[in-house]
C-alpha cells in the first residue's frame, strides 16, 4: 500500500511524499450509540485503513486528492468552506484543518497530499474516522506540532460534527487513534477516557456488509440524537449516562412511548457494555457473544436503527456454528453485521451465509475476515 501511495504521489505531483500517516477504520464491538449519551463503548480497530501522504508547498494552495477521485481539489489556504459533488470528500480532511485551531494546534499552510484506501467505504467500519485521524496526524506533523492524542482524536470528531455535519459521538475516532492489536479500545465518553482492553486469544471477528442504506440515514442518525437528548431532558438530566435503571424505571412516565423505548435501550446498553468488560476479563467468551447478540436485539426492538437485511444476517449467523455473538456494527439503518467466533468458523460457513442472504435479498453481501490493528500512527517514507 505505501509503496502504492507513494507512486501515485509521484505521478501526480512529480516528487515524493514528505510525510505518511496511516489511520484504521473500526467495528464497533459493543455500545450501540451510547457515545454521544455520554456512556461507555468498546470497539476494535482494524488491519484495513487510510493512508495519506503529503508534501509542504511553497505557496497558499492546498491540493488533495484520492484514490478514489483522480481530480485534484485545490483551496486555497485562506478559503475554508465546505465543498459540494465531487470534492465533497475533501472535506475531511478540510475539516480537520478548521477544526486544528480550534484545539490550539496549527495547520499547515500550502501542501500537496494524496489519500488511499483499502478499507471498504459504506461498511460501516468508519473509512470517515480513519481518513479525519490519517489527515490530522499529517497535517499536524507538517505544521511541526505534536499534540497529545486526545487533542488529535477531538479534533477529527470536530471536523465530523462541525464541518462535515454529522452529531456523531466519539467512538469512530476514539477507536482509530486508540486502537491497538489484538485488543478492544474501552472508552468513558464523559471524560473522554480511553483504555486498551486485551482481547482474549482464538476471538475471530467477520464483517458482513450488506451494501444497504437507508436513503434517509444521516437524518436517522440526528433524529435519534434528537431523541436521546430529549428524553434526557425529560427525566432532568444532561445525558442519558446519569440515568440508572432505577431512576428510568421510576421516570419513564415522563416520556413518550418513543423516547422510553430509546431512553431504555441507552441505559441497558451501557450496562451491557461493562458485563462485556467483565465477561472479557474472565475470558467467558460464550458470555461476550451472548451480551453481543442481546445488544443487536435492543437496537433491534428499543433502538429501531436496525434493518430486515441486518437481523437475517444476525439470526442466520446465531444460528451457524462456531459464531459467538452478532449484531449490527455502527450508526444502522443497513450498512454491516459483525460476528465473533472462534478460529474454527470458516470461509465456508461464512459463504452459506451469504448464499442464504443472496436468496432472500437477491444480492450478494460482501465477507471481510478482518483482524485487529494498532491506532493512527506516522509510517516512515
Ligand atoms: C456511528 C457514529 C458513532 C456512534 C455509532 C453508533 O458510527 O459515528 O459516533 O454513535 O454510529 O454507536
Amino acid at each position: 500500500m505505501k509503496s502504492a501511495l507513494t507512486a501515485k504521489f509521484r505521478a501526480i505531483h512529480g516528487r515524493a511524499p514528505e510525510i505518511i500517516a496511516r489511520a484504521p477504520g473500526r467495528i464497533e464491538f459493543i455500545g450501540n450509540h451510547t457515545d454521544y449519551n455520554g456512556g461507555t463503548v468498546l470497539g476494535a480497530a482494524i488491519d484495513r485503513g487510510v493512508w495519506v501522504a503529503l508534501a509542504p508547498r511553497d505557496d497558499q494552495q492546498r491540493r488533495f486528492s484520492s484514490d478514489q477521485r483522480g481530480a485534484i481539489v485545490s483551496v486555497a489556504v485562506d478559503r475554508l468552506e465546505r465543498l459540494s459533488g465531487d470534492e465533497s470528500w475533501a472535506n475531511y480532511p478540510l475539516g480537520v484543518l478548521a477544526a486544528l485551531p480550534v484545539f490550539g494546534v496549527r495547520a499547515p499552510a500550502g501542501f500537496d497530499y494524496v489519500a488511499m484506501s483499502d478499507l471498504p467505504a459504506g461498511a460501516g467500519l468508519s473509512s470517515s474516522a480513519a481518513i479525519e485521524m490519517a489527515s490530522a496526524l499529517a497535517f499536524v506533523t507538517a505544521a511541526g506540532e505534536q499534540p497529545a492524542r486526545e487533542t488529535l482524536v477531538k479534533a477529527a470528531r470536530h471536523a465530523e460534527n462541525h464541518f462535515v455535519g454529522v452529531p456523531c459521538g466519539i467512538l469512530d475516532q476514539g477507536v482509530s487513534g486508540f486502537g491497538r492489536k489484538n485488543h478492544l479500545v474501552f472508552i468513558d465518553c464523559r471524560g473522554p477516557h480511553f483504555e486498551t482492553v486485551p482481547l482474549p486469544g482464538g476471538v475471530h471477528f467477520w464483517i458482513v456488509n450488506t451494501h444497504t442504506k437507508h436513503a434517509l440515514v444521516d437524518g436517522l442518525y440526528a433524529e435519534r440524537h434528537r431523541e436521546c437528548m430529549a428524553a434526557a431532558r425529560a427525566l432532568g438530566v444532561q445525558l442519558l449516562v446519569e440515568v440508572s435503571p432505577a431512576a428510568l424505571a421510576a421516570g419513564e412516565r415522563k416520556l413518550s412511548p418513543v423516547q422510553a423505548k430509546r431512553a431504555r435501550h441507552i441505559v441497558e446498553e451501557i450496562a451491557r457494555v461493562d458485563r462485556t468488560r467483565a465477561a472479557l476479563r474472565a475470558g467467558d467468551l460464550a458470555a461476550v457473544g451472548a451480551l453481543l447478540t442481546a445488544s443487536h436485539r435492543s437496537s433491534q426492538m428499543l433502538f429501531e436503527n436496525s434493518t430486515e437485511e441486518l437481523d437475517f444476517l444476525v439470526d442466520t449467523l446465531v444460528a451457524t456454528p462456531h459464531v459467538h455473538g452478532a449484531r449490527l456494527t455502527g450508526g444502522g439503518f443497513g450498512g454491516a453485521v459483525m460476528a465473533m467466533t472462534s478460529g474454527d468458523f470458516a470461509e465456508h460457513h461464512a459463504n452459506e451465509v451469504a448464499v442464504a442472504y443472496g436468496r432472500k435479498f437477491g444480492t450478494r453481501p460482501d465477507l471481510l475476515h478482518a483482524q485487529t490493528g494498532d491506532g493512527a500512527a506516522l509510517l516512515p517514507v
